[in-house]
């Protein structure tokens, strides 16, 4: 997604840590200037060794004292490949890659063709794959390993790319052409097959859906009937049209597929300035898509509450066509970006979510009762009912290396909650997730994106893509650089190595920087797992493969300038947990951000997705252009900053960028990935 530059919008007094401990504040100045030997430059620069002026304290336990370069997990993987500013994608040596399922493909008809100047209708759209492909899963069916429904998320759409050239931005929004671009988000439900000429989608199907924007949705779960979630047009409360701004995902033990609902504040015109809530939740004018110019319900001066139904996480049974997409409320409503499940030792269902927003919050959600695998039917509402918790990172060290997290609960149970009077019912917690989680004690973070949990280690891995707004007075351990444009990952191990724990140990797994801008002294070169050969800003999707290596996506500055010197288009690394060696795998074209990860059973295909080629936003081709003109110019000549996939793959038809998913395979046709 674009980083639009939103105005801040968490401005509670919620404390950072260096209020909290003044000691923060010492280690924070040591490590500004640079300085060594303080506890938290241990976590600063976790792989460390004494060789090196990043850092001399001892490696964290349980990490290795320097970074291996002869890592097992690695050893079917070459190095880093350099990156590029170019218009193609690039891979390791040994590797072949083919674009599938671009934007604007015909799905549910076979007849609604791409056209390549923009003049799909909205109608079309709604037959068509959506736009800006972001988190996705291949569902298998069962015992299969080369047909299955692969769910897509569609989270946005580029306005320069998604109308014909009469659209200008100043001229009136048609109802017609809002509701393309509202047919272009949601989800797809892709049945693929892998055929003679590889994975693609096959021709017709049953299972072929699209999810849209106005495609009937029900609320779920504690907060589903409120008042606050009524509207003139849906009096009870409980249904909703649409789900947007689909980000990345999540995937239940019970097969049904979880799709995140993040920016969704950019839909809706004519926020309440005087509104808290409104404020708190950045609902004010939009991206800039001015639905609400000819859709009632984006127009919150005439339809208060239609920003409330958006914002939750929604669970789809993708084989079944015919089924109603659940917004879960007992999951808060926030700008969700995935949705990472697992089990608690007594078999409750945990998702960890996080807030992607400058100084937002993680979040994770423990179910009620246990996941039955013998009762399928008992396991379809289970999101319905479970507390809710947000996270506090403290400098507190646990003795074992590592620092003390904790998870506060979310709802009037907790006294903080119940004394305040913004939340007379659970429900109101549920509504104003963000403004629970001020009140209940939580840690800013430096936007937090994907979440994934360690296949084996229930290790929980979060990337915390990057904060250009943080001050040096707010910096605090887990967010310690300010500003902070080049993001971490942070990892943290539950209490008792169970995931409905209240505590937590965490460290950092990389610190992303610029080694070539800055010097080894400098905490802006990054931990020492980062290198000239490595570098990368803006860490995004992340995902561990079923072998226990771990996938980093960047969706970050691809302007190979300044801070970003050397960087090059946004890539993908994979990176062994255990060593912390980290190797650029693949570098994508102009203009894109990479996201979306999802395995065939048999470990033989990787999938993932490049989003928004051709982004003219801060593009290295477009220095100065005004950015008034950018959409006018665009129209005009849409491949001027990209015609990706068509310039790589010619027989994806081009004329303007299109969002599409990458198949990744051995050429030896080799699994790579291991098998489930
Ligand atoms: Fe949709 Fe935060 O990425
Ligand atoms: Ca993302
Ligand atoms: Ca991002």
């Amino acid at each position: 997604m674009k980083a639009y530059d939103e105005p801040l919008s968490n401005d509670s007094t919620n404390p950072t840590f260096h209020e909290i401990a003044a000691c923060v504040m010492e280690k924070r100045r040591a490590l500004l200037k640079g300085a060594v030997g303080s506890a938290l430059l241990a976590l600063f620069a976790p792989w460390t060794n004494a060789a090196t002026a990043r850092g001399t304290a001892a490696a964290l336990p349980g990490a290795p004292q320097r970074v291996s370069n002869t890592s097992t997990l690695l050893a079917p993987f070459g190095p880093s490949i350099p990156t590029h500013s170019e218009d193609r994608v690039t891979v390791m040596p040994g590797f072949k890659i083919r674009a599938i399922l671009p934007w604007g493909d015909p799905l549910t008809h076979p007849n609604a063709h791409f056209k390549p100047d923009g003049s799909n209708t909205a109608a079309e759209q709604a037959q068509q794959i959506g736009d800006n492909h972001d988190g996705m899963h291949l569902f298998p069916f069962p015992g299969k390993s080369d047909e299955g429904l692969l769910a897509l998320n569609h989270e946005y759409t580029n306005l320069e790319y998604l109308y014909p050239a009469d659209f200008l931005p100043q001229a009136t929004l048609s109802e017609e052409k809002a509701n393309k671009a509202i047919a272009a988000h949601g989800v797809s439900i892709i049945h693929l097959r892998r055929g003679p000429n590889g994975w693609d989608k096959v021709p017709e199907s049953r299972y072929h859906r699209r999810i849209t924007g106005a495609t009937p949705c029900a609320l779920t779960g504690p907060a589903a009937g409120h008042p606050l979630l009524q509207t003139q047009d849906d009096p009870s409360g409980r249904l909703v049209l649409g789900t947007l701004n689909n980000c990345a995902h999540g995937v239940t033990p019970w097969g049904t597929y979880l799709t995140c609902e993040e920016n969704f504040n950019g839909y809706f015109g004519n926020g309440n300035p005087n509104d808290p809530m409104h404020k708190r939740y950045g609902i004010a004018n939009g991206f800039g898509y001015r639905w609400h110019e000819a859709i009632p319900r984006f127009d919150v001066a005439r339809t208060p509450n239609e920003p409330n139904r958006f914002g939750w996480v929604v669970e789809i049974d993708p084989f079944d066509p015919e089924s109603t997409p659940k917004k879960r409320t007992a999951l808060g409503r926030f700008k969700h970006e995935n949705a990472a499940v697992t089990l608690a030792k007594d078999g409750r269902v945990v998702v960890y979510m996080g807030d992607d927003e400058r100084f937002e919050y993680l979040y994770k959600f423990v179910s009620r009762k246990p996941f039955d695998p013998t009762n399928p039917e008992a396991n379809r509402d289970l999101l319905d009912d479970g507390d809710l918790f947000v996270a506090e990172f403290t400098s507190n060290d646990t003795g074992n290396g590592r620092l003390l997290g904790r998870w506060h609960l979310l709802s009037r149970a907790n006294p903080k909650i119940a004394s305040d009077p913004r939340f007379p019912t659970d429900a109101e917690v549920l509504i104003f997730t963000r403004a629970a989680a001020d009140v209940a004690g939580a840690t800013k973070m430096d936007r937090p994106e994907w979440i994934a949990i360690h296949p084996t280690s229930g290790e929980v891995f979060v990337t915390l893509t990057n904060n250009s707004k943080r001050q040096a007075d707010a910096v605090d351990a887990a967010n310690p650089r300010a500003p902070n444009f080049w993001g971490q990952i942070v990892r943290w191990q539950e209490a008792g190595n169970d995931a409905a724990a209240t505590e937590f140990a965490w460290d950092f797994f990389v610190i992303a920087g610029n080694p070539e801008v800055y010097p080894e002294t400098d905490p802006r070169a990054g931990s020492i797992n980062v290198t000239r050969e490595n570098m990368f800003n803006s860490p995004d999707g992340l995902a561990f493969d079923r072998m226990g290596r771990l996938w980093i996506q960047t969706d970050g500055n691809y302007s190979n300038r300044g801070e970003f010197a050397g960087q090059g288009n946004n890539q993908m690394l994979v990176a062994d947990p255990n060593t912390g060696e980290i190797r650029r795998f693949l570098v994508g074209p102009s203009g894109c951000e990479i996201t979306g990860i999802t395995f065939s059973p048999d470990g033989r295909t990787m999938f993932i997705n490049i989003q928004h080629p051709g982004e003219a936003e801060g593009h290295p081709r477009a220095p100065g252009f005004p950015a008034e003109m950018l959409d006018t110019v665009l129209n005009q000549q849409p491949t001027l900053f990209s015609d990706w996939p068509h310039s790589q793959f010619p027989e994806i038809t081009g004329g303007r960028p299109r969002s599409a998913t990458l198949v990744i395979e051995r050429e030896d046709g080799a699994p790579i990935f291991g098998a489930a």
